[in-house]
């Protein structure tokens, strides 16, 4: 070996094999580079699709468990579940809430994710009541509402968070939950819960009360086998297609995982889908304000509202056709 770290090896040939090897050296190579890579992508699949099918279908016979009714909360209550990390599930939550308050007025978010939630910071409002409070409040009225002021968003949203008062957690009890939602329930027509990951029994205590679950789901193999995964529990738990609805987040009508192979592969259709915009996504994160906020008549902020109508039992807009599900459905 050289005793010189940064001397170049006289020769090429006991480095690789120069087949293999790319030399670039000048423009046309460059280009000749790119063609090369497109012809790759439109040959191969990074995404192996197969793995789909791989994934073991959902038998339409299998007995359902059977899930408690969700009587305890008179409003809507909807719970966004994400079967895998960043996929836009609280993206999707904040969105659909915020809609719901611009239609109705009268909407919450509730952040379940008592130790990491992410619904304050996306909406950049520091909780001043926590979660624990609250349920605290709840147990000790007795059948009645929560009273005091909560927190705001200047949309008009209301949420609920736990924030950084971690040591207060101890009193957030699954069998104090049904009670705090009913709570909340006599004062907002709509409930829209984020945070839920997994089947704790926190989890599972808010999913049984809601009226619905919103399973979101990206079109891409590990998203979808997460999603079936989850699927498969939920169904053990009683959760049918008419409690349970599949969303696919960050749409594109080009991506090789298709909704129908999602809707193959999770044994259910897909409720509603909302397309990718990442500059928007993003820019409504940094300001702390709604999709609808920054671009109202925009293709996302439709999708979103027409999810938010849906979920809610609203009647579709005038213009309400116009949601992107609706067109691909249409177009057949
Ligand atoms: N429709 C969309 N189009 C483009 N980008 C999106 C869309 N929805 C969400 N994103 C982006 O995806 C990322 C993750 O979003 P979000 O935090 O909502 O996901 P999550 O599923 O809640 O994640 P976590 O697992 O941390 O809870 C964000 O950077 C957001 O900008
Ligand atoms: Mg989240």
């Amino acid at each position: 070996m050289s005793d010189n770290p940064f001397k170049r090896p006289a020769s090429r040939a006991g480095i690789r094999d120069p087949r293999n090897a790319t030399f670039i050296s000048s423009l046309k190579d460059i280009e000749a580079g790119r063609h090369r890579k497109k012809q790759l992508s439109a040959h191969t699949s990074i995404l192996r699709l197969e793995d789909l099918e791989e994934i073991e279908e959902l038998p339409a016979d299998e007995p359902l468990g059977q899930a408690p009714q969700p009587t305890t909360v008179a409003s809507k209550m909807m719970a966004f579940f994400g079967p895998k990390g960043g996929m836009g599930t609280t993206t999707l939550a904040v969105n659909v809430a915020g809609t719901l308050a611009k239609l109705t007025r009268n909407a919450v978010i509730v952040d379940m994710d008592l130790q990491l939630g992410s619904v304050p910071v996306s909406l950049n409002v520091k909780p001043e009541r926590s979660i624990a409070e609250l349920v605290v409040e709840a147990t000790n009225a007795g059948s009645g509402p929560i009273q005091s002021g909560l927190d705001r968003h200047p949309s008009g949203l209301t949420m609920v968070a736990q924030g950084d008062r971690i040591e207060e957690l101890s009193t957030v009890t699954s069998d104090r939950l049904p009670r705090f939602f009913d709570a909340l329930g006599q004062s907002f027509p709509y409930i829209v819960i984020d945070g839920l990951r997994d089947f704790s029994d926190h989890a599972v205590g808010v999913m049984d009360i809601a009226h619905l679950v919103v399973l979101v789901v990206t079109q891409d193999v590990p998203a979808v086998r997460a999603a079936a995964r989850s699927l498969r529990l939920f169904r053990r738990l009683g959760y049918g297609p008419d409690r349970l609805k599949i969303v696919v987040n960050r749409f594109h009508k080009k991506a090789p995982v298709t909704l129908e192979a999602i809707g193959n592969a999770l044994g259910q259709p897909v409720h509603a889908v909302v397309r990718n915009d990442f500059p928007l996504v993003e820019e409504a994160l940094n300001c702390g304000v709604m999709i609808s906020e920054l671009k109202a008549s925009g293709g996302l902020a439709r999708d979103i509202e027409a999810l938010a109508r849906s979920l809610g039992g609203l009647q579709a807009d005038a213009g309400g056709g116009r949601s992107l599900l609706g067109r691909l459905f249409r177009r057949k």
